[in-house]
């Protein structure tokens, strides 16, 4: 039983716990750095096929026209991510994944699999985790959007980051940030999971170096810490 003594300390499984090189305040200045960069209107209208540069959408769709006729023409989506509304200009078979790390510099979902099966690309879509690599932009107009990046840089969740640097939840660190994820969605819901629960939700994402057992320690912490600071 994970408790405030024992808690991060080695006590459940007996897991010991390295000095991770991470903390809450790094990561969420990097994150909330990354969420103001976002500009919440589009400027600049670059043509995906040839790269040419456009001031306005109509200026990009005479170029198509002219230029790639029986291309179709990108359009302009707004999307609601982190609590923040922006413009982004996307071809119509873009998925949310292409869209986060190419438009918007938001690279913590990460690339891996690519067709739905690893988990690393995980995001919350209208408090539902969601695999951003099987999901296109085009679907995501009008609903609530969360990255990595959005939990890493709101304060109520530093427990959720603070836990899993003290256990050390990751080696290589790729796959972690869809597993924060999934951990977020999960608490939201839940926020007391058992430890058969919390391996159910992050049952869909998969870390190659094997740091499964850690995930669990970390997220009980924080759901402690989060319920004692009410
Ligand atoms: S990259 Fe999306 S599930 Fe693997
Ligand atoms: S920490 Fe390396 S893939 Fe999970
Ligand atoms: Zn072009």
């Amino acid at each position: 039983m994970i408790n405030e003594e024992n808690a991060g300390k080695g006590a459940v499984n007996a897991v010991p716990v390295a000095k991770s090189p991470f903390t809450h305040a790094s990561t969420s200045a990097q994150a909330a750095a990354a969420i103001g960069a976002i500009p919440p209107v589009l400027t600049e209208f670059n043509c995906p096929l040839c790269n040419k540069l456009y001031y306005s959408i109509g200026d990009l769709t005479k170029h198509y026209e002219e230029c790639h006729p029986g291309s179709v023409v990108p359009r302009i989506v707004v999307l609601h991510i982190n609590g923040k509304d922006c413009e982004v200009l996307v071809e119509p078979h873009w998925t949310l994944k292409r869209t986060l790390q190419f438009r918007l510099g938001l690279t913590g979902a990460k690339h891996m699999c690519d067709r739905g099966v690893c988990g690393s690309c995980t995001v919350i879509i209208d408090g539902r985790p969601v695999l951003s690599c099987t999901t296109l932009t085009v679907e995501c107009e009008g609903k609530s959007i969360t990255t990595v990046e959005g939990i890493a840089a709101d304060p109520k969740w530093k427990p959720l980051i603070d836990a899993y640097c003290r256990w050390d939840a990751m080696q290589c660190g790729y796959c972690t940030p869809g597993f924060v994820v999934s951990a977020k969605a999960l608490l939201d819901r839940n926020p007391h999971p058992t430890e058969e629960e919390i391996k159910e939700a992050l049952s869909g994402n998969i870390c190659i170096c094997g740091t499964y057992p850690r995930h669990a320690q970390a997220i009980m912490e924080a759901a402690l810490k989060m319920s004692a600071e009410g």
